[in-house]
């Protein structure tokens, strides 16, 4: 998830226990330096091939496989028209899917959302990719409404490819549309894998439930590994703010943080909060 997986949020996921990590959307033009140290699966998005073969080049060995984003339904997509907004252009996307897997024997996943093109841009895919992840919302939807589960039950059934199901994914106590307790493994029934998006936002120790790993990380686990990344502290402020979500008086606890405005404040505060 942008701004979301950083290196040090993807680590402690990992630590415990999700299968794969995926990188944010990140465009194949952009230049800044990307630290991989942990083997994410790196998800592109681009409306064109252009710089694709460069930048692949560069990251191949560094990644565990990469992913083409067919989904974000942001304005900025809109206006760039990229994620969902790329659907109707059949021509474009073969040629990235093409692209892509040129420059890769890795894996190499499609993430896509529900459209009346999904099922054509899928038998594309099947020339080109080892899975794909399907969120059966509209762009209009955004992320919430209804799941339109037949829609990806029927995508299940078009395609040999491996099914990564995302969208309300939840370990216990049910999620908004899901009427179950643990409906993973309701997923897991038809679909070969589950993706966890909101429910891990300042909560990796979501994936200790499913793997049944006995970890559990707090802010801190995460504050050593960002300043061991040297992430900004933009960033680890924001992931402070989302890592309260469990505490008591979490709200009074996210006015506190943002007022901070040195990392040497952060840590004393938290150090005490998050426990
Ligand atoms: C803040 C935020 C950022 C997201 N960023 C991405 C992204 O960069 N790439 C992507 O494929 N999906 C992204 N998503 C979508 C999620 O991966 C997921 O498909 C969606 O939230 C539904 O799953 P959930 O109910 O488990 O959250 C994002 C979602 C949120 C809420």
């Amino acid at each position: 998830m942008e701004e979301v997986n950083d290196i040090a949020f993807r680590i402690l996921c990992k630590k415990a226990g999700a299968g794969i990590t995926y990188t944010g959307m990140i465009h194949p033009q952009d230049k800044r330096e990307i630290n991989l140290e942990d083997k994410p699966v790196l998800q592109l998005f681009c409306t064109t091939t252009k710089n694709i073969k460069e930048f692949m080049k560069k990251y191949n060995s560094k990644v565990s496989g990469w992913d083409f984003n067919l989904g974000c339904p942001a304005k900025t997509a809109r206006k760039h028209g990229f994620g969902v907004f790329l659907h109707h252009d059949l021509k474009s996307i073969e040629e990235i899917l093409q692209t892509i897997r040129q420059n890769t024997k890795k894996f190499f996943s499609i993430k896509l959302r529900k459209s009346k093109y999904t099922k054509e841009i899928i038998k594309i895919a099947e020339k080109y990719c080892d899975a794909i992840c399907i969120h059966p919302r509209t762009q209009q939807q955004g992320y919430s409404g209804i799941i339109d589960l037949e829609f990806a039950e029927k995508i299940k059934k078009q395609t040999k490819l491996p099914i990564i199901y995302s969208g309300n994914v939840v370990s216990e106590s049910g999620g908004p549309h899901s009427g179950d307790k643990k409906n993973v493994e309701k997923f897991l029934k038809t679909f070969d894998y589950v993706m966890i998006g909101r429910r891990a936002i300042g909560n990796p120790n979501i994936f200790s439930k499913f793997s049944g790993n006995k970890k559990n990380f707090t802010f801190k686990d995460y504050l050593k590994l960002a300043e061991k990344y040297k992430l900004p502290f933009r960033q680890i402020k924001f992931q402070a703010m989302q890592f309260t979500k469990n505490q008591r008086n979490a709200k009074e606890i996210r006015l506190e943080i943002f007022k901070i405005k040195t990392l040497k404040k952060l840590k004393e505060f938290t150090y005490n909060v998050f426990s």
